[in-house]
């Protein structure tokens, strides 16, 4: 297996710019996700990676050989990188059988005949297919045939996997499934792995880091814990689960350690405080994070905690989802999202405290961007 790197590389569509300055490096066994907004640059990238598409600037590497640099004119035709790839058309081919479909990368590629029996077999048994060499492809179930794709991308031992929104086809069970079958596969044989998708919880549940895009621009990399947890910006905030993100003025500001500060802010009828990453001075604007499962709602009047951030309303209304119920409360800053027990002890109508501690309330400076 390889590392894949990207320096600085974009991609022109004429004037338009797809794929601005991305640099990233994805190291052996990793398993990386692009993620963002359909259109953000996402399949240009992995194209890039793949040699299907040629970048316009900088430079690429897999498994420290330089497969692509713009300002040397270097470029390594997709077939010499020994890349594995799944996208989001099965694209197996009906009239083969299963074997014939995983044995094609091979015959390609001249390999002898045992050689091929062994490597497809095993490959089938990977993806715990082996039962089914002899179907023909269409008699199996959309994640069978994906199943058959992905052991048609390792049959060759590639050096590094590249997955194009390969679950998007599958109905809802069905691609939690296969993700987590995924998962596993690429754990089990270490393949370096760079998958695209525009479906945040996908991301999360199958990346060890995760590359946030959007418009041609890499937002944020990190775990998924880390970027759910502290968004480099609103951006990067907004795009995973359906946080609160209230306006507030900065009243002062103390580190707590090299990575964060702890900011009391203010908003219209609530206050208290928050942690963000760096230094913000005080009647300074910030956009404060509150997760709708980081909130707490208790009967109006109830006393706050010190570290705690406080909101007065009344409820609005609430939406029953099975593990939880959404309630709304309405308060002096508008709507205000919280995620309670199903059943617990409140009715529209009642007046309730929100509180939402310091460690869960993250502050983002304004990113004023336009479009
Ligand atoms: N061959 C092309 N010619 C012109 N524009 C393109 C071409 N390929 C992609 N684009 C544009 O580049 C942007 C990024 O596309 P893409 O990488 O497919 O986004 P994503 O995969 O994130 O949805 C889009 O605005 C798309 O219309
Ligand atoms: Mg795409």
């Amino acid at each position: 297996m390889s590392n894949v790197i990207l320096e600085k590389i974009s991609r022109n569509f004429g004037q338009f710019v797809a794929v601005n300055n991305v640099d990233l490096r994805v190291n052996e066994g990793e398993f990386v996700t692009l993620l963002g907004p359909s259109g953000c640059g996402k399949t240009t990238t992995l194209r890039m990676v793949a040699g299907l598409e040629q970048n316009t600037a900088g430079r690429i590497s897999i498994g420290n050989e330089v497969v692509s640099d713009a300002a040397r004119g270097l470029f390594v035709p997709s077939e010499r990188r020994r890349l594995g790839m799944v996208f989001q058309s099965y694209a197996i081919w009906p009239h083969m059988t299963v074997f014939d479909n995983v044995a094609y990368p091979l015959r390609v590629r001249r390999r002898p005949a045992v050689e091929i029996k062994d490597l497809v077999l095993r490959a089938l048994r990977l993806v715990e297919m082996e039962g089914f060499a002899d179907r023909p492809a269409p008699a199996l179930s959309g994640g069978q045939q994906q199943r058959v794709a992905i052991a048609r991308a390792i049959v060759f031992e590639p050096k590094v996997l590249l997955l194009d929104e390969p679950l998007s086809n599958l109905d809802a069970k069905l691609r939690l499934q296969m993700g987590d079958e995924f998962r596993s596969i690429q754990k089990r044989l270490g393949m370096t792995s760079l998958y695209v998708t525009h479906d945040q919880s996908e991301a999360m549940a199958l990346s060890d880091r995760v590359v946030v895009m959007d418009r041609g621009a890499i937002q944020q990399i990190g775990a998924p814990e880390d970027i759910y947890r502290y968004p480099a910006n609103r951006t990067v905030a907004a795009f995973f689960g359906t946080p609160n993100l209230l306006e507030a003025t900065v009243e002062s500001c103390t580190r707590i350690d090299d990575l964060r500060v702890r900011l009391e802010v203010a908003g219209p009828g609530w206050r208290g405080p928050c942690e963000a990453a760096n230094e913000v001075p005080p009647g300074q604007t910030v956009t404060v994070m509150v997760r709708p499962e980081d909130a707490r709602i208790a009967a109006a009047g109830s006393k706050a905690g010190a570290g705690e951030l406080t909101w007065s309303g009344r409820i609005a209304h609430t939406i029953f989802r099975g593990p939880i119920r959404s309630i709304v409360v309405q308060t002096d800053d508008g709507p205000l999202n919280v995620d309670a027990p199903a059943f617990g002890d409140y009715a529209i109508g009642d007046n309730v405290t929100v509180t939402v501690s310091q460690r869960t309330a993250w502050a983002v400076a304004e990113t004023a961007r336009s479009g």
